[in-house]
């Protein structure tokens, strides 16, 4: 099976020597090439290059498409979802626009709790379908690599059964996935006077299930006031790494709660939110290997302060921008949408834009060497755009959708 993309009128990010990352400066312009053709071979990028020239067997390729207008850009990598869950939360959404916040609405036992009390009660099966009907949808909107959490069980069973549920969307969608187990996701009610004894549940008893079936990829906590202090971080990332999950944090969303230190701590892949940044954050990010990972869906969703993604990279900084696609604080998983965000919210141009959903993502999920960008060998993940005018467009036409054709694995996706 081959494929040969031509007359690209532009063909974005390009990497000759594929980096694993982009940060401050670097992420201010990006190699792109005009007129350009790209060669599929199985499910890799083979080879890409200039109209000028192309090998002649190129034409005889198993299928082709003439992109003439339109533009290819590697995939999006979404590197922080909640997209396995039972039901939508819209109730909660009209309290909030009637002013109870975030943090009120979970001390009511709503948010994160009301979805727990209904993952109890549906089936594995119902979860699953409605689970990849999502992934479908994302799909149309460009994304290639998702990486998805647990956490709306908060009991062994139900964290089971959702990381089971994510096992079998690895197993069955085109999307490359990762999974992460965030038991740590909010306190039950029936441990809300104790919290450390649910602490305890999760090191002695879901982490070594978890790990007993290879569930998780990666473990998560949610370190905020309310939620999960950095102590309680602390025993959880400890225990996680034992069995060799690596950590991708909930941090700073809520308040400068000390998470983004504990991460750092930890080595954690990513630290993610990060609403709550200030100088002594960003200095403890430097020279580490965490991706500062920025969620804007849920800032803009939230109506809550916006992470310093500009200033962040003015310090040199990496940044990713995920999605966190979840029914409570960002029901979207459109990344074309996170991107526009990224350039009206945080004032990140269209080239830092596509850093930062693509190969920044990419490295918070740990698939830098395969996803992210264009360059030989990677894994052919891409899309072509409708007839678009210029790279910039696609920040600037924020809430459409301009993804004509979806390419995973080097197929075409109907
Ligand atoms: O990333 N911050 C914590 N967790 C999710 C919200 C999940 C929910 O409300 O269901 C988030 O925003
Ligand atoms: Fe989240």
């Amino acid at each position: 099976m081959s494929l040969f993309i031509h007359h690209i009128k532009e063909l974005i990010f390009t990497e000759k020597k594929p980096k694993s990352f982009y940060a401050g400066k670097e992420m201010a312009n990006i190699s792109t090439l005009k007129n350009a053709w790209l060669y599929i071979e199985k499910d890799k990028i083979s080879d890409f290059g200039s109209m000028a020239h192309f090998p002649e067997s190129y034409k005889n390729a198993t299928n082709e498409i003439d992109a003439s207008g339109k533009m290819v850009f590697p995939s999006y990598c979404d590197s922080h979802t909640h997209l396995v869950y039972p039901e939508s939360r819209e109730v909660e959404y009209v309290d909030k626009i009637k002013g109870l916040s975030y943090e009120e609405i979970a001390k009511r036992g709503g948010g994160i709790l009301n979805s727990a009390k209904k993952m109890a009660i549906i089936s594995e099966d119902q979860l699953f379908a409605d689970a990849m009907k999502r992934l479908n949808e994302i799909i149309r909107y460009g994304t290639g690599a998702v990486e998805i959490k647990s956490g709306y069980g908060l009991n062994t069973e139900n964290e089971l059964k959702m990381l089971r549920v994510i096992k079998r969307l690895k197993e069955n969608s085109p999307l490359t996935i990762k999974a992460t187990f965030l038991g740590a996701h909010a306190i039950p009610l029936e441990y809300k006077s104790n919290p450390s004894e649910y602490v305890d549940l999760i090191i002695n008893e879901m982490i070594p299930q978890v790990a007993a079936e290879y569930l998780a990829d990666y473990i998560d906590v949610f370190c905020d006031i309310g939620f999960f202090s950095p102590e309680d971080t602390d025993r959880i990332l400890n225990a996680g790494m034992k069995y060799g999950m690596r950590a991708k944090i909930h941090a700073n969303e809520l308040d400068n709660s000390g998470g983004i230190q504990v991460g750092v701590k930890y080595n954690a892949l990513s630290v993610d939110h990060l609403e709550y940044t200030g100088n002594n954050e960003i200095e403890a990010l430097k020279n580490t290997e965490t991706m500062p990972t920025i969620l804007p869906g849920a800032a803009f969703f939230l109506n809550m302060p916006y992470a310093p993604a500009r200033k962040m990279i003015d310090a040199g900084l990496p940044v990713a921008l995920a999605s966190d696609f979840n029914p409570g604080s960002s029901p979207s998983g459109n990344m074309q949408l996170i991107q526009s965000m990224a350039s009206i919210l945080y004032r990140l141009t269209p080239e830092e834009g596509i850093y930062s959903t693509t190969i920044n993502t990419a490295y918070a999920m740990g698939i830098e060497e395969t996803h992210g960008s264009i360059a030989k060998g990677k894994q052919a993940n891409l899309f072509i755009t409708k007839e678009i005018p210029s790279l910039e467009y696609m920040a600037y036409s924020y809430g459409d959708n301009k993804v004509e054709i979806a390419i995973l694995n080097g197929q075409i996706i109907d």
